[in-house]
C-alpha cells in the first residue's frame, strides 16, 4: 500500500513538498482526507486493479468494506467442541459439526504405515458425540455420532439431508442417511489402509452430486480422487499422490487432496490439494460420464500458502477458501471467482484465524462456516 500511495502522490503532483515549497495546512488535509477516499474508491473499482500491487486483493481486509461478516456470539457460549474438522450446512440453515471430542490429532496418532495407532485403537471410539446439529441461531439442537468414530475428517450434507463423513483413524467413507430406512453406506474396511478399489487411506472429504453420484478425496497418501455412483459402485479414478514441489508436479499429482468441491453447473469438480496451495479443477462427468477426471484448470495464488478447504456457492459463482498456516501467509478466507481471482479476503472481527480446517457455504449463499482445529471453534460469517 505504501507503494501505492507514493506511486498516487506523484501521479497527482502532491507530495509533502510542492514545486519545492512546504505544503500548507488547506493543501495536507485536502490531501490527507482526498487520497485515502481515492485510494478507497480505487481498491474497490476492479477496473483499477492495474493500479495496485499485483498481490493486493481488490478490496482490503476491512471488515466494514466486506461482505463477508462475522456474527458474533455464534454460537451459544457454552458449547463444548474438541478439533473441529468438518462443517456443513444443510437446506434448512441448520449447521453440521463434526468434531474430535476429547481426541485431538498429534504426532503419534499414527504409525509409519498409516494404521492409526495401537494406543490410539485401544481408547476405543470417541464416545462424546461427534456430530452436533446447530440451527441459524447457534443452538444445538441434535447430537449424534457418539462411540462411533476416531478420528472425525470430513463431513458433507447433501441435498436430501444425508450426511457424509470421513474418518481417518477408520480409512472409511460413511453416509448416515436421514430416512431411517435407507440402509446408509459404508466404505472402505475399518482401520485398514489401502489403495487398491476396496480401500482409503486417510480419506478426507465427499462431494455429492444431484443425481447422488459422489466423489472422495482420497487423501492423505493415496492422492487421488474416486468417483462413484449413489450406491457406492467405483466408477472412475484419477490423481497420483507426490510430495514433490508444485513446480516439479503436474496437474493431477496431489499433495494431499484435503477438499473436494463441486461446480456442477459448470460440469466441475474442484479439489484443494493442500501442500500445493492450489485448486485443481476437473471435469466431474455430470453432462458426459465418458469425460470424468479431465483437468481443466489450476486455480493458485501465492496469497494462499497451502489450501485447506473449498466450498463452492452457486448463487454467486464463487469458491469460498481457507487456507493454513505457512510460517509467511497471513491465515485467512478468501472469496474466489471461478478465473482464479481473489474477489475478498475476510477473517473474524478483532481475530485472527489459527488453523481453520474446513468452510462450508449455506445453500442460500448467505452464510459461511469456518471450522477451526485450534483454538477449537466454529464462526460464522453473514454475507
Ligand atoms: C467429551 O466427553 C468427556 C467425558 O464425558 C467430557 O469430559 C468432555 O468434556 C467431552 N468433550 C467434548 C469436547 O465434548
Ligand atoms: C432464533 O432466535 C429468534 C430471536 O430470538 C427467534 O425468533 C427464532 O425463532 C429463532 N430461530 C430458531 C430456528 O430457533
Ligand atoms: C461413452 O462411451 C461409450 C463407450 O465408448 C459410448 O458407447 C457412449 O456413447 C459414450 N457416451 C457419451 C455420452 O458420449
Amino acid at each position: 500500500m505504501a507503494a501505492i500511495y507514493f506511486s498516487l502522490c506523484v501521479i497527482l503532483g502532491i507530495a509533502s513538498t510542492i514545486n519545492g515549497r512546504p505544503r500548507t495546512e488547506d493543501e495536507r488535509v485536502m490531501i490527507d482526507e482526498f487520497l485515502p477516499a481515492l485510494l478507497d474508491r480505487l481498491q474497490n473499482n476492479p477496473e483499477y486493479a492495474f493500479l495496485l500491487d499485483s498481490d493486493s486483493p481488490p478490496r482490503s481486509n476491512r471488515q466494514q468494506n466486506s461482505p463477508v461478516q462475522q456474527q458474533e456470539n455464534w454460537p451459544q457460549n457454552n458449547l463444548k467442541l474438541g478439533q473441529v474438522a468438518g462443517v456443513a450446512v444443510d437446506n434448512n440453515g441448520d449447521v453440521l459439526v463434526f468434531h474430535r471430542g476429547d481426541r485431538a490429532w498429534g504426532a503419534r496418532s499414527f504409525d509409519y504405515n498409516n494404521e492409526l495407532s495401537q494406543v490410539e485403537q485401544n481408547k476405543g471410539p470417541i464416545r462424546n458425540a461427534t456430530i452436533l446439529r446447530l440451527n441459524k441461531n447457534g443452538t444445538v439442537i441434535q447430537r449424534l455420532g457418539a462411540n462411533r468414530f476416531f478420528m472425525p475428517h470430513g463431513l458433507t450434507v447433501d441435498k436430501k439431508g444425508n450426511l457424509w463423513v470421513t474418518d481417518v483413524g477408520l480409512h472409511q467413507v460413511i453416509k448416515i442417511p436421514v430416512d431411517p430406512t435407507d440402509a446408509g453406506l459404508v466404505l472402505g474396511e475399518a482401520m485398514k489402509p489401502g489403495s487398491d478399489n476396496e480401500h482409503f487411506c486417510k480419506p478426507t472429504d465427499v462431494a455429492v452430486a444431484s443425481n447422488g453420484h459422489f466423489f472422495v478425496s482420497d487423501g492423505y497418501c493415496n492422492g487421488r480422487i474416486m468417483k462413484f455412483t449413489k450406491d457406492g459402485m467405483l466408477i472412475k479414478t484419477w490423481g497420483k499422490p507426490t510430495n514433490n514441489p508444485v513446480e516439479f508436479s503436474a496437474d493431477d499429482e496431489l499433495f494431499i487432496p484435503h477438499s473436494i468441491t463441486l461446480i456442477e453447473e459448470s460440469n466441475l469438480v474442484a479439489v484443494a490439494d493442500r501442500e500445493h496451495g492450489r485448486i485443481q479443477l476437473f471435469t466431474a462427468g455430470i453432462t458426459d460420464p465418458n469425460d470424468t477426471g479431465r483437468f481443466v484448470k489450476s486455480i493458485s495464488n501465492s496469497r494462499f500458502g497451502k489450501v485447506f478447504a473449498i466450498s463452492y456457492d452457486p448463487t454467486d459463482k464463487m469458491l469460498y477458501v481457507v487456507n493454513g498456516p505457512t510460517g509467511s501467509n497471513k491465515v485467512e478466507g478468501f472469496t474466489v471467482d471461478l478465473d482464479g481471482k481473489i474477489r475478498d479476503t475476510w477473517t473474524p472481527r478483532n481475530m485472527n484465524f489459527d488453523e481453520p480446517h474446513d468452510v462450508a457455504v449455506s445453500p442460500d449463499g448467505h452464510q459461511v462456516y469456518v471450522a477451526e482445529i485450534r483454538p477449537n471453534r466454529i464462526t460464522k460469517f453473514n454475507k
